[in-house]
């Protein structure tokens, strides 16, 4: 039995996520900020922790439900926007705060801790973005949003490394995603990601560790 853990599920990505997991009957665990967000969690047969990465305290109330268990696939999803700048428009204190602390400085604090719940042959995967790419950078737009996924590139590639033989560790890009996110514009439907995410992870080999991934399994520039 296969045993998931994604953090930041409450709708969206994350929580499409929890959906084809539970269709499959496998096992996961699921974290949210909100009563209704637990609630969209638990109605997908699913268990529910109440986990805020944008503070250390919020961050923390992850360790002692999942004290002693294992997992075969671990998501760091949760992620925001923040202001939809174009060009050079520096952001204020708090925009960059709001940005980095969740996108970045949670990510630093939710992945130390799942070193200890690594089942054998685990796979883990941070959502990031293509906007995130220096390789593949091609506008300036939503820069502050671009410069918290290239760091959390850099959080992912660290973590590859210090879970090297333990874990298969990549960074996604979910593709430009119908969410509240995305918009409705966007190009995929969310089912769409979150099943050729689903199987790229299946996929995965431990040569892939630290590597940065479409959706559809295609390799990116960081
Ligand atoms: N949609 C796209 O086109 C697209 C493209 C590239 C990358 N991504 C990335 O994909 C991920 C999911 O995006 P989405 O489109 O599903 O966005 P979304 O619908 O806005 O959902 C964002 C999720 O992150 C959670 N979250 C935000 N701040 C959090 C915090 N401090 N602690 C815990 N959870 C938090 C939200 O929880 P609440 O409900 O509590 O706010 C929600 O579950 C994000 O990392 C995003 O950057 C999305």
């Amino acid at each position: 039995m296969k045993n998931v853990m994604l953090i930041g599920a409450s709708r969206g990505i994350g929580l499409e996520f929890v959906r084809q997991y539970r269709a499959d009957g496998v096992a996961v665990t699921a974290t949210a900020r909100s009563e209704e967000g637990r609630a969209r969690i638990e109605a997908l047969g699913a268990r529910a922790l109440t986990v805020d990465v944008a503070t250390a305290a919020g961050a923390a109330a992850l360790a002692w439900p999942i004290d002693g268990e294992a997992f075969d696939t671990l998501i760091f999803n949760a992620g925001v926007y923040g202001p939809r700048t174009s060009g050079l428009a520096t952001p204020t204190e708090a925009e960059f705060n709001a940005v980095m602390h969740t996108n970045v400085l949670g990510a630093m604090r939710v992945l130390p801790q799942l070193a200890a719940h690594l089942a054998p042959g685990a796979k883990l995967a941070v959502i990031s973005s293509r906007m995130g790419s220096i390789g593949l950078r091609g506008s300036a737009d939503g820069w502050l949003y671009r410069a918290s996924k290239a760091a959390l590139n850099s959080v992912l590639k660290d973590v590859s490394i210090a879970f090297a033989g333990q874990a298969t560790c990549i960074s996604f890009h979910p593709g430009w995603v119908r969410t509240d996110m995305g918009g409705a514009g966007a190009d995929l439907d969310v089912a769409t990601s979150v099943a050729g995410m689903r199987r790229t992870l299946a996929a995965l080999k431990p040569a892939d560790n630290g590597g940065f991934f479409n959706f559809d399994g295609q390799p990116l520039a960081w």
